[in-house]
């Protein structure tokens, strides 16, 4: 077969090391899966993360990255749902079985059907790029680790009259949260953020924001659930470090419940006591394609499509970077440094 371009890859050649294009054979789709040539690419602070500390990374040479966009160029075998030409974004396994192929930072990438979204036609490549990771991290939470009942009904989800605190809304992860606790999972949603995306994310299902740099910030998560008339149950901190998680356990202190209520993003801070009474349960991408495998393909294959042409998920905003898979190095440069507030970095390939 034919294919429009080589395949090149942002290599990483070892640890902690700056990545390097290089050109790849192009890989070949086995059953239940398809070939991807990639349009966009989109960045994660969890690939810095890959980057410098290894996370998940079983041998070098490595390529990483966990979202792309792009249009499928071959299918393996039994694949029915999607075809040659298709318009989708991936959610490829290479971010928990280490195959290279299986990863998103190159031109074309191998990913099984069930983890791939067909497009909406208004969609672009680059809005889709930005939500495989962010969405299956706020499914996992909602659907998968706090028990909420799978929406099936016309959305919006009728309001249940109960609450959930979504720590650090403005993060990626933490604007699908938002949209998916209020539009699928019909709790009051109050958020944190920075009052620069105070009005977006009430645009997008919040009933509250609080500036979480705030003196007071738990008084006012604690009044603003108040004056939304909910008792806050469930809390999802997207951030996960021991300055938000401590005041996120403090506002569930104040709402006596039982069962699982907090979801953290990354592992618990050694420095921070766990609350006892009530469980907590650490989200992790690498769930989607093992233990939690069937909720990622109901996500993926079944029902990101229809939130996204009804409108029930928004893609977030994103800023390209430039440089192709040669600008991916300077996206995670930034994305480590800190410097990048509620928009997603992606790259065209
Ligand atoms: N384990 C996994 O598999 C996995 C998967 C996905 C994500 N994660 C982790 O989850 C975290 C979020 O990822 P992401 O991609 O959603 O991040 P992101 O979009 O890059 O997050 C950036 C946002 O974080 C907000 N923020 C920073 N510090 C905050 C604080 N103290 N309180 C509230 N908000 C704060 C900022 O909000 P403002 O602009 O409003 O100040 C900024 O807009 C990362 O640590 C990531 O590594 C882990």
């Amino acid at each position: 077969m034919a294919y429009e371009t080589p395949n090149f890859a942002a290599l990483l050649p070892a640890l902690a090391t700056d990545l390097v294009v290089e050109e790849r054979p192009i890989p070949v789709p086995g059953p239940g899966e398809v070939l991807v040539r990639n349009h966009v690419i989109a960045l994660n602070p969890i690939d810095w993360k890959r980057q410098s500390w290894g996370f998940l990374v079983p041998s070098y040479p490595a390529i990483l990255g966990t979202d792309h966009a792009g249009t499928i160029t071959a299918v393996g075998a039994g694949v029915t749902t999607l075809a040659a030409g298709d318009r989708i974004l991936g959610f490829p396994d290479g971010f928990l079985t280490g195959i290279a192929s299986h990863s998103a930072f190159q031109t074309y990438t191998v990913v099984s059907a069930s983890l791939a979204t067909k497009l909406p036609t208004s969609l672009s490549f680059s809005s889709a790029a930005t939500l495989p990771t962010a969405a299956a991290y706020a499914t996992l939470a909602l659907f998968g680790f706090l028990g909420l009942p799978l929406p099936t009904t016309a959305l919006p989800t009728p309001p249940t009259g109960r609450g959930i605190l979504v720590w650090g809304a403005s993060s990626s992860v933490g604007a699908l949260t938002v949209q998916a606790a209020a539009k699928l999972a019909g709790l009051t949603v109050i958020a944190t953020a920075s009052p620069a995306h105070h009005a977006k994310l009430r645009g997008l299902g919040a009933a509250a924001v609080v500036d979480y740099h705030s003196a007071d910030v738990v008084g006012e998560i604690v009044a603003a659930a108040a004056a939304a008339g909910v008792e806050i149950a469930y809390a999802v901190d997207a951030i996960s470090e021991a300055a938000t998680l401590k005041p996120t356990v403090e506002v569930l202190g104040k709402f006596p419940g039982e069962g699982l209520r907090l979801v953290h993003s990354l592992p618990w801070p050694a420095d921070l006591a766990k609350p006892e009474g009530w469980s907590v349960a650490q989200v992790q991408g690498e769930q989607a394609f093992g233990e939690r495998k069937e909720l990622a393909q109901w996500l993926f294959s079944q029902n990101l499509g229809k939130w996204l042409e009804e409108g029930a998920i928004v893609p977030g905003a994103h800023r390209v970077v430039e440089g192709g898979l040669g600008g991916i190095q300077s996206g995670l440069n930034e994305l480590k440094a800190g410097k990048v507030s509620s928009e997603k970095l992606v790259v065209e390939v």
